[in-house]
């Protein structure tokens, strides 16, 4: 057992389980007398792990057949090119709304590619962070693609109800969400998500793409990059990130073992609200976001004196609470709680704020 609760957004916790199944065939994978990271990609070893981290993927999460799912490099910024490159087409037009700094980022990133309409769809009236609703947004008719990120991981905003855009590809930044929450993948054109949260080590981006839309890349797209080739070499275009596959399929094991995504959305649904009520009740912390617009998985929150900020974290970190500290952009404390983070995790850091504030006040 872990000796902290880590509240890293990224690289995060990664649940004990798991690692306590790689530790224990780290040195000798399948009676191969190597590592996995030491197996090629192409032995019958390898291909029989990645085959079944995709099946497994695929049942979580309800994958139509008609969706490819790539294991890629790269990132979430990665893919912040890659969609544009794949997806821009002839016209060169997408929609990005902006609810936060990581589709933001996004939308930057992709204005390299073509003519990118950034939508903000944040209300700010009196300090509470709210998104407007998706029929408010003013989505351009020719646009190739729209652009969102269900869950901004430095903001703490999430968006619940899929957004309603007709018939145009709607793509997904689901990085800090995937998995945390159930979704009908084929209300999407295309899904993407770095690893290192809810599914593994950094180091692999997990791609889930409608096959309809593969094969109109830019004629300059990075072989690496292009979703036709990746889907046609199985992944396996380049050599892929070998162990962070096998991690997170051991990660997507353990989730279909505690029953799966609606199981674990329950728990997190829980963890959240804990959180949340605490600070709500409180008049020493504070979270500025509208209750339907608060992240399940990234829950920042404020001192209401700053004074006191500092020593927080130093304390928290004696109490074997890592990683609260606020991204650096919005500044404050932020309680990453991801799938792996268990309810303890969430009821300990509530003890330790109580604690801090009686003893500050
Ligand atoms: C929502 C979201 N998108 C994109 C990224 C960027 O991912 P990466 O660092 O893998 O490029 C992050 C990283 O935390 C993220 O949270």
């Amino acid at each position: 057992m872990s000796s902290v609760y880590n509240f890293c957004a990224g690289p995060a916790m990664l649940p004990v389980d798991v690692m306590k199944k790689a530790q224990s065939e780290f040195l000798n994978f399948a009676n191969t007398g190597s590592s996995v990271m030491e197996l090629s990609h192409r032995s019958k070893e390898f291909i029989t792990v990645a085959e079944k981290a995709e099946a497994d993927l695929r049942n979580l999460m309800a994958i139509p057949e008609n969706y490819k799912v790539l294991f890629c490099h790269g990132g979430g910024r990665g893919q912040f090119s890659a969609v544009a490159l794949n997806l821009l087409g002839e016209n060169k037009k997408a929609d990005y709304i902006v609810t936060g700094a990581w589709s933001k980022s996004a939308a930057e990133e992709a204005s390299h590619y073509g003519n990118i309409n950034v939508i903000n769809v944040i209300d700010n009236t009196d300090g509470i962070q709210r998104v407007k609703p998706c029929n408010e947004w003013t989505i351009s008719k020719d646009a190739a693609y729209v652009h969102y990120c269900p869950n901004e991981t430095v903001d703490g905003i999430e968006i619940f109800q899929v957004p309603n855009i007709g018939d145009i590809p709607l793509v997904a930044d689901m990085s800090s969400t995937i998995l945390s929450r159930e979704f009908d993948v084929s209300k999407f054109g295309l899904i993407y998500a770095g690893a290192q949260k809810n599914i593994g080590p950094s180091g692999l981006t997990l791609v889930i793409v409608r096959e309809d839309l593969l094969g109109n890349a830019h004629i300059d797209t990075p072989s690496i990059m292009n979703y036709q080739i990746l889907a046609d070499n199985g992944s396996m275009y380049n050599t892929p990130p070998t162990y962070a596959w096998y991690l997170a399929g051991l990660v997507f094991e353990w989730l279909l073992a505690k029953g799966g995504v609606s199981a674990i959305a329950d728990i997190n649904a829980k963890k959240a609200q804990l959180l949340y009520d605490f600070v709500d009740e409180s008049d020493f912390y504070q979270n500025s976001i509208t209750q339907e617009n608060r992240s399940l998985m990234n829950i920042p929150f404020w001192l209401i004196d700053d004074t006191y900020s500092a020593d927080f974290l130093i304390q928290a970190q004696e109490h074997g609470l890592t990683a609260l500290k606020g991204h650096r952009m919005v500044g404050g404390m932020r309680a990453s709680i991801y799938n792996a983070m268990p309810i303890a995790g969430v009821q300990a850091l509530v003890d330790f704020m109580k604690k801090f504030a009686a003893g500050a006040q």
